[in-house]
């Protein structure tokens, strides 16, 4: 009999959506699985390009993850097929709202028991999130057996122009900059992970044993952001934008003024939270080097403990 295999799958900027056809093409080349695709998506539309204002006016729902319910019709059944790949963006250090919509709808509950994929694609910065989708999935009763994340290569001081500016406008490519988003080399690459996969439920589909996580040279990558994105998320993203939230819901009109703010103390933050993160890490590395070690070893395994 054919093994099942379900795409679960948010995108906005197309990314995402590439990705998961890259992956796609190495599984149908390495077994006949049959595929099926499902987009995720919730009550609100997100545009792309994006205004300014909408681009970070879902910041304090995407924080504090409050999304919109979820609205795809008529629901999949998960527990017909043999595994589940879930594919999303990273939004302001969280999964995107339609994703956090599918983990808060009752159709999460059919991943009791699936072995599960996870795909990310982001800018750079992605463990945060992808711990969250990690207990999410285990809250759930699923067993998941990969991460694989896509990350935007180039340096990140050009990430942080070249990334906003493609958002707003739609232009990956500016004079003297790297173009923006995930290098067609890695997109290819994820064919090699769609061959071990098809291998994998060609040998019987329950062969789910060591995560190949450890393989995937694009999380190294990203190691030095761990303690960055920590901070960044839980000193500064969810206190504001708890405020916001709540704020705006008694006083809808200070909820634009407040994000704008927001935008500037974050410019600013980044700034002073910079230098203070290098001290942190340098004193966790020379004082406390175990727990260093294991919050290092908490976000690239977080399944392995
Ligand atoms: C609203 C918004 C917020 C984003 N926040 C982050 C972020 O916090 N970290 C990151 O690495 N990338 C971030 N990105 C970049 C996307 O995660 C990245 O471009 C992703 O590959 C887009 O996937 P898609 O093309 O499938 O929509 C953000 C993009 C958008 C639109």
């Amino acid at each position: 009999m054919k093994a099942k295999i379900l795409f679960l799958l948010h995108s906005n900027a197309g990314q995402t959506r590439r990705a998961v056809d890259e992956l796609a093409k190495g599984i149908c080349a390495s077994s006949s699985a049959e595929i099926s695709y499902i987009e995720l998506m919730d009550a609100k539309e997100y545009p792309f390009p994006w205004g300014f204002y909408e681009f970070f006016s879902i910041f304090p729902e995407c924080a504090i993850e409050k999304p919109d319910p979820l609205t795809i019709n008529p629901q999949p059944i998960l527990s017909d097929y043999d595994l589940i790949v879930i594919a999303y963006p990273i939004w302001f250090l969280s999964p995107s709202l339609p994703l956090q919509a599918f983990f808060k709808s009752h159709l999460a509950d059919g991943l009791k028991g699936k072995p599960i994929v996870s795909l990310i694609t982001c800018r750079n910065m992605w463990v945060e999130a992808g711990q969250r989708v990690t207990q999410w999935i285990s809250e759930k009763g699923g067993a998941l057996v990969d991460t694989i994340v896509l990350a935007d290569r180039s340096p990140p001081w050009t990430t942080f122009i070249t990334t906003p500016v493609w958002m707003l406008t739609g232009n990956k490519k500016l004079p003297m900059l790297p173009e923006a988003g995930i290098q067609e080399e890695d997109y290819l690459r994820l064919r090699e992970w769609g061959q071990l996969i098809g291998d994998t439920v060609s040998s019987g589909a329950n062969n789910w044993h060591k995560p190949s996580l450890d393989q995937v040279e694009t999380i190294a990558l990203q190691e030095k952001y761990i303690l960055p994105e920590k901070v960044l998320k839980n000193l500064l993203f969810k206190p504001a934008a708890f405020g916001i939230y709540h704020l705006s819901r008694f006083l809808p009109i200070v909820r634009k003024p407040f994000v704008y703010l927001f935008l500037v103390f974050l410019v600013f933050s980044i700034l002073i939270l910079i230098p203070i993160v290098l001290v942190m890490k340098i004193f966790l590395r020379i004082f406390f080097k175990d727990i260093g070690e294991s919050l290092r070893k908490k976000a690239l395994y977080p399944y392995h403990q």
